[in-house]
């Protein structure tokens, strides 16, 4: 008999393709502050809050402004990104995801979200996937942004798994470094030097196969 581990998908970069819309919709508002934002910088922003990004771009830039301005370039920023969701489909979900998503619930593995999104919800319901996740915690649910590990354990309690027992799939450092300090298992997902910290990495998903997954299940 299969054993019980909870599986635990971020979503931006990890699941969809959104990692580009958030960076290009940062990027607008770093050139109109005329701070120099690239996509090396954008890797410091992966994974983090919406508030928390502006802050370090911010920082970047070594540029101040009043919190009325912070709430007017948080609110742009937002309505430019999700300008690019707008005809978002399931053609945006990742190779190899959904051999990877069916493969678990075949297995009958639970599976939760981790984001720190505000917008997950609707994403898996535009990309059509929000049925495959038996919990989902995001932005709106939690109070410590990754590195934190908060959003992880939260999933792992919300599925009923233990911490040891749960697997995390991430794209960013900070999640790779949340889901370590859980003492869960990371998977980076991307480039193997930047994700150096997780305990196992894929280019994406389409390297990882069933065998692969089933030591998972049975470790
Ligand atoms: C993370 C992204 O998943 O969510 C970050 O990696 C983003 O880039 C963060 O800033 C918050 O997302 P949103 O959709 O609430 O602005
Ligand atoms: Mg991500």
């Amino acid at each position: 008999m299969n054993r019980k581990k909870a599986f635990i998908f971020d979503l931006d970069g990890v699941i969809v393709d959104t990692a580009k819309y958030h960076f290009l919709a940062w990027k607008k508002i770093a050139d109109g502050l005329g701070i120099d934002f690239t996509l090396e910088h954008n890797e410091l922003l992966k994974g983090v809050s919406r508030v928390r990004s502006l802050d370090i771009i911010l920082e970047l830039g070594k540029v101040e402004v009043f919190q009325e301005e912070k709430d007017k370039l948080l609110v742009q920023k937002n309505e430019d990104y999700l300008s690019y969701l707008v005809d978002m489909d399931e053609s945006e979900i990742l190779p190899g995801v959904m051999p990877v998503l069916n493969f678990l619930k075949e297995k009958n593995q639970p599976i939760a979200l981790g984001s720190a999104s505000k917008n997950a919800k609707p994403i898996l319901e535009k990309t059509g996937i929000l049925s495959f996740f038996d919990a989902i915690v995001d932005g709106n649910d939690v109070v410590n942004a990754k590195p934190d590990p908060e959003v992880f354990l939260h999933a792992a309690r919300l599925l009923n798994v233990d911490n040891e027992d749960s697997i995390v799939f991430e794209d960013s450092v900070a999640g790779v470094q949340a889901a370590n300090i859980a003492k869960m298992i990371s998977i980076g997902i991307g480039d193997k030097e930047t994700l150096h910290e997780a305990q196992y990495n894929f280019k994406d998903f389409t390297e990882m196969n069933s065998t692969f997954l089933e030591f998972l299940i049975n470790e």
